[in-house]
């Protein structure tokens, strides 16, 4: 075997000693896709691997969206002359799911760290897979049919808490979506679906509503499902974007943190 696997948390989080050929040979594509699919997160130290090498990484292990960036490489920055969506971008410091307003959310993602922030930015990572399987039969049994309408203006909410009206209305252009809380994967596993995006529980009152889509958070986030990746230059790191939440801690937007992000397109739909 190539991988050698360290796992950082009970639940959550492996780092992966391999050399650069042996992950680019495609030959342990499929182990890396089992342990990513179990641990939520893998990463590498010290590769020292470039662009090009990233997005060859990623092609090994599904199918990369090059419409984001350039050449499958789209900056992650809160740095308004580096990503023009940088104040979007700000509601990566909540949990989230990316794309979960999308028919397909992304399989996974690939992200490098090519410079980082002296305070915080940090990325957290929290498995919802372990997180569902932790509940007690009776909480799985209610919500199990439950359904939570997600929307672009909730999550907005966050990044802009007092939105003017043009700016709502902007954000309620997108399409909402109906997705299940429970989502039943192809492998038959189980995992919770919440985050930024969850706006409200259908058929629920808007207090039960809000009270729900909290303490679910609050438990997947709770520290035995969470993983914290203290960044180190040249880290890459994949997570499975359809078993886990992430945030980054906060960091200033004049940091010059910079990270280099390939994502990997949705191999099952959340209806
Ligand atoms: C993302 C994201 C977190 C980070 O790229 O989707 O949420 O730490 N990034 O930059
Ligand atoms: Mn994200």
């Amino acid at each position: 075997m190539g991988l050698l696997t360290i796992d950082k948390t009970l639940h959550v989080g492996s780092e992966i000693k391999a050399n650069v050929d042996t992950l680019l040979s495609g030959n342990e594509a499929q182990a890396i896709r089992e342990i990513l699919e179990q641990r939520g997160v893998i990463f590498f130290r010290g590769l020292e691997i470039d662009d090009k090498q990233q997005v060859a990484f990623a092609k090994t292990i599904g199918n990369t969206v090059d419409s984001e960036g350039e050449d499958g490489i789209y900056k992650i920055s809160l740095d308004q002359g580096v990503n023009a969506r940088a104040k979007y971008l700000q509601g990566s410091l909540f949990w989230h799911v990316d794309g979960s307003l999308q028919p397909y959310p992304n399989f996974a993602a690939l992200l490098r760290a090519i410079k980082l922030s002296d305070i915080g930015g940090e990325t957290e990572f929290c498995n919802t897979y372990a997180a569902y399987e932790a509940l007690q039969n009776d909480e799985k049994n209610a919500i199990e049919s439950l359904r939570v309408v997600h929307s672009a203006e909730r999550s907005q909410y966050y990044v802009t808490p007092e939105m003017s009206y043009e700016e709502l209305c902007f954000w309620q252009k997108s399409p909402t979506k109906s997705c299940p809380l429970v989502w039943t994967h192809r492998s038959g596993r189980k995992s919770l679906l919440v985050g930024a995006t969850a706006d409200y529980v259908e058929g629920y009152s808007v207090e039960e509503s809000r009270a729900l889509l909290a303490k679910l958070r609050d438990w997947c986030t709770q520290p035995q499902f969470v993983y914290r990746h203290e960044w180190q230059v040249g880290d890459l790191l994949i997570w499975s974007n359809t078993g886990t939440m992430h945030r980054a801690l906060p960091y200033s937007v004049d940091s010059g943190r910079l990270m280099h992000r390939t994502i990997l397109a949705g191999e099952e739909p959340l209806n």
